[in-house]
């Protein structure tokens, strides 16, 4: 997801309005959850059609929408961000059923929740400045939607065709989307299934685009998770899911011979997979370091395929590294932590990083990676936390 960590630069002057709405939100920001919960009864209850748009259980991640309200209001001042961001936003709320004419309502939603919270900042002055920022934040979002509409579907409808345990509790999934589905190694999607309606989450892609149009997905259910789960184990060939638009820039940059530095762990390798693929299709030779990490060797549900790839390329190393107990019989498997073993074959710096897995192997796969010398703008990683679009 595009970030708007660090989007206003500490220099630069505030605007009125960007002063009025921070006290509103300096006001607020203690008894948030409750702002949100009247935000969305005031929603639901002035406009219940609205409410078919929604999941059916409203649980703690729906904040997503207030909190993006909020934080969007916050970068007014700096339009380029705001607008790579909200634009973004906008094209995806297309999968969601959202219309233009839906904007006033979230609008008129929000002034209340504020007005009813923020009593002590709020006045004729303050209400102005918030309809000005909430006008300019929809607008975006509604243009990037109506611009997206010339150029693709709100989502794509996409047939099960095969499904394959790996182990108890991964399975790769293999759709065929009804109509074309451009896309980029290294991305991945939104994925809502027909058992839990309106309830989206994000998979990447485990292949680089196919010729035959095919998508693989690599599923790992989580415990009491929803949507993994009836993936995992439900799902069979002829089940029809649907798929928002790709995202996520952790995409190779194939005007340099730079190496790439691919950290996976668990199905986080599954990208990093497509990336191979997505060398390997552009025929130019780089250097392609794979670490792939699991609890133990057990878990390394994708060996096969990762030794298959490394034996028909010169150019690419992979590296099993295990938490517990030997490493899939290697003589270059590691036992140890992946950010341990990433710093132990440095250093890197001449290196693109690729970092994908859990959050928390993220952030201490960034840590890593920066103590091993690779500069921050080099490494890329799919969102740390979807729920969480800035850095609050
Ligand atoms: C950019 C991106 C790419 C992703 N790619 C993949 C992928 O290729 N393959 C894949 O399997 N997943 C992937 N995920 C994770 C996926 O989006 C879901 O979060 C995951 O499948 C859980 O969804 P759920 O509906 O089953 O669980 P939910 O119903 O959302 O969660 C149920 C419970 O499980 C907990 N939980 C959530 N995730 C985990 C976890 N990983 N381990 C333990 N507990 C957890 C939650 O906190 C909650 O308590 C990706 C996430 C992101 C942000
Ligand atoms: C400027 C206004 C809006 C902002 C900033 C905003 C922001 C967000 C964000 C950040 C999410 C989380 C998921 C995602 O990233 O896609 C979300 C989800 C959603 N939004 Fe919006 N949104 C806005 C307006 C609207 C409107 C007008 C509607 C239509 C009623 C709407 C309906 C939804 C729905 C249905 C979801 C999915 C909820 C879920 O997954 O639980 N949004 N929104």
């Amino acid at each position: 997801m595009e970030s708007l960590v660090s989007a206003v630069s500490p220099d630069a002057p505030e605007s009125a309005d960007a002063a009025l709405i921070r006290r509103t939100l300096a006001e607020i920001e203690p008894v948030s959850d409750k702002v949100t919960s009247y935000f969305y009864a005031m929603l639901f209850v002035q406009h219940p059609d609205l409410r078919a748009l929604f999941p059916a259980a409203m649980d703690t991640q729906r904040d997503r929408l207030f909190k993006a309200l909020l934080t969007a209001a916050r970068h007014i001042d700096d339009s380029d961000r705001l607008t790579a961001y909200l634009s973004h936003l906008g094209r995806g709320h297309r999968k969601y059923g959202t219309l233009p004419d839906h904007y006033p309502a979230v609008g008129e939603s929000l002034l209340g929740a504020l007005a009813r919270y923020a009593t002590l900042s709020w006045g004729p002055e303050t209400e102005a400045a918030w309809v000005r920022a909430y006008t300019a934040i929809s607008q975006i979002m509604i243009d990037a939607a109506a611009e997206n509409e010339a150029v693709a579907p709100a989502w794509w409808q996409a047939e099960v065709v095969s499904h394959e345990l790996r182990t108890p509790d991964i399975a790769v999934v293999t759709v065929r989307p009804d109509q074309p589905y451009p896309f980029r190694a290294g991305q991945y999607t939104s994925l809502e299934t027909p058992w839990w309606p309106r309830v989206w989450r994000h998979y990447s892609f485990a292949s680089a685009p196919r010729s035959d149009g095919l998508l693989s997905f690599h599923i790992k259910a989580v415990p009491a998770g929803w949507v993994s789960n009836v993936l995992v184990h439900r799902a069979r060939p002829g089940d029809v899911l649907r798929l928002g638009g790709p995202v996520g820039s952790m995409t190779v940059d194939h005007t340099t011979r730079d190496g790439l530095l691919c950290v996976g762990g668990g199905t986080g390798i599954a990208p990093i997979k497509a990336l191979i693929e997505d060398v390997a299709t552009h025929g130019v030779r780089r250097r392609v370091e794979v670490f792939y990490g699991a609890r133990s060797d057990h878990d390394l549900y994708d060996m096969d395929t990762m030794l298959r790839l490394e034996s028909s390329y010169p150019w690419l190393q992979v590296r099993p590294v295990v938490s517990t107990g030997p490493a899939a019989g290697r003589a270059n498997g590691v036992t140890g932590e992946l950010p341990d073993a990433v710093r132990q074959y440095g250093p890197w710096q001449e290196f693109d990083a690729y970092l994908s897995g859990p959050p928390g192997l993220i952030r201490s796969g960034v840590v890593a990676l920066v103590g091993a010398g690779v500069p921050t703008g080099r490494i890329r990683h799919d969102s740390v936390d979807e729920l969480v679009p800035v850095g609050e």
